[in-house]
């Protein structure tokens, strides 16, 4: 009995995989590799002592995907593959479009043929877009501002409907908040190409010389200090709500939907400060115009979470910048 993980060498998904091993489920990982390295599969490996199956293949690929349902018994899926460049999304729709619909389609296809109806989708708190108020609870309105953040909200239709017409389904959609840190060991951790687009590991690389200054976007936002306000949960407490979503939907049928994250707001300019604190090291930063797109403050309600998962965050912001600084440090170009 093995559960398959979508996307299992990337972030998330590898310190999933952790976990998972930990409790020692068997560990089937798909991933095309186009933003992971097969690094991650094994370190995962050296970490845990056990042993993971992969493929490198790609989810668009039908007949790889259902090899993969065949050579292996497969009672559930985390399904992590997907591409989350909100920018890029929004120079190429179809490209994305194409690879988180399709390859969701034919993944679920696949697992329709085979008799699997167990499956844990990587959401987002970017289906509630700009949202009303905060904090953000699950029945929020939803409306996406890009074509990631629609291949999201699509895919979650997607499911319902599937479940819709098969009451078999089990399913938990969980929006994810802002997933921060690294696995505690410093040997797995976020990898991004390029210029990162998102806030700790570019305070990261600008800590440990790889960039000069961190740009903050925006000081005139409707928060305390002007910066934009967001809620930072650690992989490793993420990565352990997926178990938690999974032993769920094992006792019960139907499509559950969860925030995961802490219920904390941080301004940018907290993370600045916590980082200092965490690490000694100042990140010097300059203010900039906004990012456009970007929302004044978002944090979760995690109550639903913690009433019907029995999950909550427990690491603290401390302990995302030190996890970060350790991963970044040991490994100053990522896996390369
Ligand atoms: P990631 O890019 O590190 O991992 C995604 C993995 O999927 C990569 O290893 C990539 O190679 C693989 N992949 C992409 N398309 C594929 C395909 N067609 N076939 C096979 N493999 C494919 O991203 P992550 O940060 O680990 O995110 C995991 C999931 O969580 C994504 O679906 C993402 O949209 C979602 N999510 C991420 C965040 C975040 O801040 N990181 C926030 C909310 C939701
Ligand atoms: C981004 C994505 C969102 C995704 C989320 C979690 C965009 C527009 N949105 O949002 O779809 O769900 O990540 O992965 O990319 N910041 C700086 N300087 C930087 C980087 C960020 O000041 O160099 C600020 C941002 O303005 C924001 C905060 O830091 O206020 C967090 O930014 P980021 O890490 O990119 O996350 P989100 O904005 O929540």
């Amino acid at each position: 009995m093995a559960i398959l993980v979508t996307g299992g060498a990337g972030y998330i998904g590898s310190h999933t995989c952790i976990q998972l091993l930990k409790e020692n489920y068997e560990v089937v990982v798909l991933d095309n590799l186009s933003n992971s390295s097969p690094k991650a599969l094994q370190r995962i490996e050296e970490i845990t002592g056990k042993t993971v199956m992969f493929y490198q293949a790609d989810l668009l690929d039908r007949q790889a995907v259902e090899r993969v349902f065949e050579e292996n018994n497969i009672t559930g899926v985390l399904h992590f593959a997907g591409l989350k460049a909100v920018g890029e999304s929004v120079e190429k729709p179809l490209y994305y479009y194409h690879n988180n619909i399709t390859g969701t389609l034919i993944l679920c296809e696949t697992m329709r043929s085979c008799g699997v109806k167990t499956l844990v989708f990587s959401s987002s708190a970017t289906v509630y877009g700009t949202p009303e108020r905060v904090p953000i609870s699950e029945e929020a309105p939803t409306g996406a501002a890009n074509p990631y953040g629609r291949t999201k909200l699509m895919i979650e239709e997607i499911l319902r409907d599937l479940h819709q017409a098969d009451s078999d389904w089990r399913i938990a959609l969980l929006r994810y908040f802002n997933p921060i840190g690294a696995d505690e060991s410093g040997r797995i951790g976020e990898d991004p190409t390029g210029l990162p687009n998102n806030l700790m590991p570019f305070i990261t690389q600008v800590a440990v010389g790889k960039r000069d200054k961190l740009m903050v976007f925006g000081d005139d936002y409707d928060t305390p200090d002007g910066t934009g306000i967001r809620d930072y949960i650690h992989v490793t407490d993420l990565a352990e709500g997926h178990l938690k979503a999974l032993e769920k939907i094992a006792a019960e049928t139907g499509v559950k939907t969860y925030n995961l994250g802490t219920g904390f707001g941080y301004s940018v300019l907290d993370i600045v400060h916590a980082f200092l604190e965490a690490t000694g090291v100042q990140v010097p930063y300059e203010i900039t115009d906004r990012r456009p797109g970007d929302i004044a403050s978002c944090y979760a309600d995690p109550s639903l979470a913690e009433k019907e998962l029995g999950w909550r965050a427990k690491k603290t912001i401390r302990d995302m910048c030190c996890d970060a600084w350790r991963w970044q440090q040991h490994n100053p170009n990522g896996y390369q």
